[in-house]
């Protein structure tokens, strides 16, 4: 069929459906739109899925548990041209009134999501990076050579905090969002 032709059924069938069935336009519309929400997002891993995520012509809700550092990381991604397709909100997966209210917001300004990336996480262990970074600085080893044990310390105050954050908060932000999905 020549491209001339084709055009004008395109347009002909365009205007046939707006005039007797806009409902369904209007749904088909909005159903042809993905949205994602990325947690933990204002840095790491996250802003850079977040990144991707908009450069595939997804509308990514970028999060962050720090208003200020979530907008910062906004800003940047502005700066290179992909706010059309980002928005922000808070989000600390430890707090469920926060999590409670990212997923009032996607229910009530989006209507769905369609991908939920559970990013958020802290180590859960403390760093010595001073006696890391002179070690480094004397040759100490790379990758899996390198012994964590000299630089890392475990407590029971950062293995809580990272259960409640990792475990806790990725289950609480999957139940919140799961059934918007
Ligand atoms: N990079 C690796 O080699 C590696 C290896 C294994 C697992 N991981 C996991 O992969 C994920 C991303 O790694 P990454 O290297 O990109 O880590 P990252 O640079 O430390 O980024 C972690 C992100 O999670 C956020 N976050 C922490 N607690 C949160 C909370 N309660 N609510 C919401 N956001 C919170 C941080 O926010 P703040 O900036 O406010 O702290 C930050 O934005 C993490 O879950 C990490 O544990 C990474």
């Amino acid at each position: 069929m020549a491209e001339a032709t084709k055009r004008y059924l395109h347009t002909k069938i365009s205007l046939f459906c707006f005039t007797f069935f806009p409902e369904f336009v209007v749904a088909f519309f909005f159903c042809s739109f993905r949205y994602a929400v990325v947690t933990g997002a204002n840095k790491g891993i996250g802003l850079e899925t977040v990144r991707q995520l908009a450069s595939n012509g997804i509308t990514v809700v970028l999060t962050a548990r720090d208003e200020k550092r979530g907008l910062e990381a906004f800003d940047k991604l502005k700066e290179s041209g992909l706010t059309g397709q980002v928005v922000f909100h808070q989000l600390d997966v430890a707090d469920p009134a926060s999590v409670a209210s990212l997923a009032d917001f996607i229910k009530t300004q989006l209507g769905k999501l369609d991908i939920l990336v559970n990013n958020a996480g802290i180590g859960g262990v403390g760093l010595d990076s001073d006696a890391f970074k002179a070690s480094e600085n004397s040759g100490g080893g790379e990758g899996a050579n390198i012994d964590w044990t000299k630089f890392l310390t475990e407590t029971y105050p950062l293995t809580e905090e990272c259960l409640q954050i990792n475990y806790y908060g990725s289950k609480r932000t999957a139940e919140a969002l799961i059934p918007l999905l």
